[in-house]
């Protein structure tokens, strides 16, 4: 039978979150903390992604951690003082602030990964708690915005996935001389935005690269590519890449990459960072208006 066929439902209630790498290029801010804890003006990276995968209607929030993650798990857990402190202080804004970032119909599971391996490692740390249906990937370090009104990114995909159950990959066209920072596909064409994948590699110099669609932090995979990351060997850079299971996946069921709508920012680097830090800065409803008479004021 097909493998796609034996998939158990086209509904995605499970997303995984892969924390436990070590940030290095954040280095020394992410010396003793999690680099996901870093906030864009006022939310932490780690907090974008969960609000993402809520809104795609995933209700079971699924954290792979390491040494140094304790703050994620505190950041999602109940705070009992502060909760009591804000309630005493009739602040009763921040009170529903605090508490609307666990909605009570949210799940939080941690699972250790007890050394930093690779990507692929990190989603197989996942599998006894993910189990044998599909899920999302959520990297938390690309912050997704959907278009102005639109759809956010990881709801666009669901709604594919529900079209076209195979696992799923969020793309965009990246320029020539950045396509060695990135997994990059090739395949065709399969509808509008879709595409069937029949060509992935990681981080290709620009002159073997196969196209320019580069893979951005957001997955739908189906449970069989667990098998494939178990048997890999190590790949670019001695670790265990998610790209080559994904590839593997391609051989036994349709793999598709999915050109999203809305922008990425890369806030795994310092320029990424920083450019999302400016622009959610001048859209934000507290600080954006004066933060933006800064900035002109700064630019004369
Ligand atoms: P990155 O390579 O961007 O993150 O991995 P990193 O290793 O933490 O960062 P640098 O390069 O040293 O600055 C992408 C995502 O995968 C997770 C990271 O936490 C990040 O969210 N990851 C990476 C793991 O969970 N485990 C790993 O072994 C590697």
């Amino acid at each position: 039978m097909n493998k796609v066929t034996e998939i158990n439902s086209r509904e995605i209630r499970k997303a995984v979150f892969p924390v436990a790498g070590l940030g290095t290029r954040f280095l020394p801010a992410t010396k003793a903390q999690p680099k996901e804890m870093l906030p864009i003006v006022d939310k932490p990276l780690i907090q974008y992604a969960v609000e993402e995968a809520y809104a795609a209607g995933i209700r079971h929030m699924i954290f792979v951690t390491g040494r140094n993650k304790r703050a994620i798990e505190d950041h999602f857990d109940t705070a009992y003082e502060l909760e009591h402190e804000l309630e005493a202080g009739h602040k009763d804004e921040l009170l529903a602030l605090v508490r609307s970032m666990t909605p009570s119909d949210m799940d939080c599971s941690y699972v250790r990964q007890p050394r930093s391996l690779g990507l692929g490692h990190a989603v197989l740390c996942a599998q006894p708690l993910v189990g044998d249906e599909p899920f999302a990937v959520l990297l938390a370090d690309d912050l997704m915005c959907g278009p102005d009104g639109g759809k956010p990114v990881l709801t666009q995909m669901v709604d594919v996935f529900r079209r076209i159950p195979t696992s799923l990959i969020a793309v965009q066209e990246v320029p020539a001389d950045h396509v060695r920072r990135y997994g990059i596909v090739a395949g065709e064409k399969a509808g509008d935005r879709i595409t069937r994948v029949n060509q992935m590699v990681e981080k290709p110099n620009a002159q073997d690269a196969p196209s320019r669609m580069g893979v951005a932090g957001r997955y739908i995979l189906t449970p069989g590519v667990f098998e494939h990351i178990r048997n890999n060997p190590r790949g670019a850079g001695g670790e265990i890449q998610l790209t080559d299971g994904i590839a593997k996946l391609m051989a036994t069921e349709g793999v598709h990459a999915y050109e999203y709508e809305g922008k990425r920012y890369d806030c795994g680097s310092k320029q990424g960072f920083l450019e999302a830090t400016v622009e959610l800065a001048l859209r934000h409803h507290e600080v954006g208006p004066g933060f933006q008479q800064y900035l002109k004021a700064f630019a004369r």
